[in-house]
């Protein structure tokens, strides 16, 4: 076992290798005249555009996911060196894409080029093109002077912010100024071309037999329509163009996607293949992939349209849909949905359901029970997690008799993660809730987690370690975990500390992918004695070297953007002794009311409140009359990375000149530039417990607070905020005022 990771580390760089290796290199030679057929069934020819000075052909896949991504990037260069005299030209030369496949391509890149279909990848055998999407610039002479990639944006397993290498631009800016291309070859990452084989009839290992079930159970589960997977692997049509690419991914341990070290831990939802099987497909490509006879066939699985999860009871959307834009980088969303459940929900599967998958990358959703942003220790966020969808991950059902509480009252906390594609989308993502009598229920299923947000990696380092920890206080039992950094983390790891000195490795990722987040669940519940220290660990690299870094040039801290970073381990426990239907917990009911009509005389102040100082003052001086435990009343805003105290006032028995109107800092280490971004009702009892620079200040004279999220002239995300000297200040039978204070401050308009 030590020997195949060891092997698996040996294999990474030759991965970076592949490409322009792969075949002799085409620079130099002559491009004969093809004719082929468009996806409309149109003829034409390399000599149609011999009116160009240029033809830059540009290989295709309507299936692969860089062909995909760069599909919008081609129409942009097609459109820049158009007027140059540069015709762009796409070629299909897969087996597996039809031409109506490729006709939905065009649409949903928009790429408006030719795009020709060349059957039996003759065209492709001229060129000696090997993957797509992979570019040819031929000159007047219609010469090979450039080969490889487009740029460096893309490539396997990472997205750069940033274009840094834009190879192909330069090559074409080259040869038009009659110059000699400085970098004429480059790797093209990318999907194999799905090229026709001669058909292989005999050999040991068949398709129909052999891989179709490894298939079935290995990969089928993503690739299948409608599923994550950028194409279907469910009969023999469909994965015989794949199959080159399929070699590669098996080889290089890519896929199916599995980022945990198989010495610790067992998983119920390992995909893992043996060594075994991975030979057995490898061998059965390497034979030329015969189909066998169908009879052998293992039978089909029904796999279900729509909801994983069985028929939820209540279905929740974000309540508006989400406009992303075609490029750029998204900050996260935050997007706070009221259920309205008056009493305790018992939740025991969920599935989160991205409206539109090619822009959402992740979803998370938390708890925010009543009165609360969360959970007080790290200032309410990222704590009570509900469920998520992750690339890779599977809805959350638990076994019977477990379930995850929702307190009446609560509110559900949407964090979503859009990636932009090149062209303009909207989603509107969407939560399902299977829910249980809580008569059947023993155990609550709590979502507990070790954070540390006071990590800071230093700028450039390469390996930079950071660690947090947990103590259980219960025997309890281990269900899940989920490891948690961003683009900078590398490796995570779980240790359990038992009290009788012994320590465990539980799960080790020795290279974390943050775009497979993936939830480990025990094949057998882990039993952590009272007292067990649950430590968790990552590996940093804010280098240069790693592709997806955003700025190696800056020391990072905790936050919730990808460009910041963040240290959590989340883990699911139950108690052990815990038995719901012998000692039930308290019933908690909520009663959702309307706003209380606020005082006129305090309505009309508050509606004044931002127009000066002066009015500030009065209205804090009536806030303080009908909510006599304010001591500080004060509104602050989020933008460009500052956080600023608009206007403030110390209208109790607390006088200060701290953090009056004006005072501006770096807002990403604040709690109240959290605040304004996540846009949830928070309430911090106790100050001193609480995250964030401006927290630790304040409650040197402060002792509890309340945060309402408002919109303050010219769509800058804020908060209004009310301080008390006293500690739990703010019960939650005031947020209805609070709220209604802050809805008047805001409605002049
Ligand atoms: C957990 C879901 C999941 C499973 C299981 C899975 N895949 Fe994938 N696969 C994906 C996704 C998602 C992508 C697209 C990745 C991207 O966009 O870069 C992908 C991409 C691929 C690609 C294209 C190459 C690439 O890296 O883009 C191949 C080939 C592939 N999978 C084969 C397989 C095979 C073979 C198996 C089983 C042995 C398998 N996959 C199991 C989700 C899965």
């Amino acid at each position: 076992m030590k020997a195949s990771l060891s092997l698996w580390l040996l294999l990474l760089p030759a991965l970076a290798l592949a490409g322009s290796q792969e075949k002799p290199s085409p620079i130099g030679k002559k491009i004969d005249n093809f004719k082929l057929r468009d996806y409309r069934g149109a003829e034409r020819s390399l000599q149609d555009f011999s009116d160009h000075k240029i033809v830059v052909v540009a290989f295709l896949g309507t299936e692969c996911p860089l062909a995909k991504l760069y599909g919008p990037r081609l129409a942009q260069l097609a459109k820049e060196f158009g007027s140059k005299g540069v015709a762009f030209v796409g070629i299909d030369a897969n087996e597996q894409d039809a031409p109506s496949a490729i006709g939905a391509y065009a649409k949903a890149t928009g790429l408006d080029i030719p795009i020709l279909k060349d059957p039996n990848n003759k065209v492709a055998d001229q060129f000696g093109a090997v993957r797509t999407p992979e570019v040819f610039l031929l000159d007047a002479d219609r010469v090979v002077r450039y080969w490889g990639r487009i740029d460096d944006q893309y490539g396997i397993g990472f997205l750069r912010p940033k274009v840094t290498e834009r190879d192909l631009a330069v090559a074409l800016e080259e040869v038009l100024a009659g110059k000699t291309v400085s970098k004429p070859v480059t790797q093209a990452p990318g999907c194999f071309i799905g090229r026709v084989k001669p058909e292989a009839k005999n050999g040991e290992i068949t398709y129909s037999k052999h891989i179709a079930p490894l298939l079935q159970a290995h990969c089928a589960e993503c690739h299948h329509p409608g599923e994550i997977g950028p194409f279907s692997l469910t009969s023999y049509e469909e994965t015989i163009g794949w199959t080159d690419t399929i070699a590669e991914v098996i080889r290089d341990h890519r896929m199916p996607p599995w980022h945990a070290d198989p010495h610790y831990g067992k998983f119920a939802n390992d995909p893992h293949l043996t060594e075994a099987d991975r030979k057995l497909i490898l061998d059965w490509i390497e034979n030329g992939a015969p189909q066998g006879d169908p009879k052998d066939l293992p039978k089909p699985v029904e796999y279900v349209q729509g909801w994983r999860i069985p028929k939820p009871d209540l279905v929740l959307s974000i309540p508006r849909v989400f406009q992303v834009p075609a490029t750029g980088d998204v900050p996260y969303e935050f997007i706070v949905v009221d259920p309205g459940f008056t009493e305790d929900k018992w939740v025991k599967a969920a599935e989160v359901v991205p409206g539109n998958r090619s822009v959402v990358h992740h979803v998370l959703v938390f708890i925010q029970p009543p009165g609360t942003g969360g959970h007080d220790k790290y200032g309410g966020f990222a704590a009570n997690w509900l469920a998520g969808n992750v690339p890779g991950a599977r809805p959350m059902i638990l076994p019977d008799g477990m379930a995850k509480r929702v307190p009446a009252g609560s509110r559900l906390l949407f964090q979503i993660h859009y990636t932009t594609n090149g062209r303009p989308q909207t989603d509107q993502t969407r939560i399902g809730l299977v829910f249980a009598d809580p008569k059947t229920i023993k155990k609550e299923v709590s979502a507990e987690m070790a954070a540390n947000p006071r990590i800071r990696i230093p700028a450039n380092a390469a390996n930079h370690l950071e660690e947090a920890d947990n103590v259980i206080e219960q025997d309890s039992l281990l269900l899940t975990m989920t490891p948690h950094t961003h683009l900078r983390g590398k490796t995570f790891k779980y240790v359990a500390y038992y009290s009788d000195g012994k320590q465990e490795i539980l799960l080790d990722v020795p290279h974390y992918d943050f775009n497979w987040q993936n939830t480990y669940v025990l094949a057998e519940p882990k039993l952590l004695p009272a007292g067990t220290r649950i430590h968790v660990e990552a590996h940093y690299d804010n280098s240069k070297s790693n592709p997806s870094n955003p700025n190696p040039d800056t020391v990072v801290r905790w936050g919730d953007q990808t460009w910041e970073e963040m240290l959590i381990g989340y883990f699911d426990l139950i108690p052990v002794d815990q038995d719901l239907q012998k000692e039930p917990l308290p019933v908690s009911k909520y009663v959702h009311k309307e706003g209380p009509a606020l005082d006129a005389k305090l309505k009309e102040l508050a509606q004044h409140a931002l127009e000066s100082d002066e009015a500030f003052a009065a209205f804090a001086k009536a806030v303080n009359k009908a909510l006599p435990q304010v001591d500080r009343v004060c509104v602050t805003d989020y933008s460009g990375g500052q956080l600023k105290v608009e206007r403030a006032n110390y209208c109790g028995s607390v006088k200060s000149e701290f953090a009056l109107a004006g005072f501006q800092h770096d807002g990403r280490v604040m709690a109240l530039g959290h605040f304004a971004l996540i846009g949830g009702f928070q309430s911090l009892p106790d100050l001193k417990k609480a995250r964030g620079g401006d927290m630790m200040m304040i409650s040197k004279f402060l002792g509890s607070s309340a945060h309402v999220p408002i919109v303050i002239e010219g769509g800058k995300p804020g908060t209004i905020n009310f301080w008390s000297k006293e500690p739990k200040a703010f019960p939650k039978e005031t947020n209805d005022l609070l709220n209604a204070i802050a809805e008047a401050v805001v409605s002049r308009k």
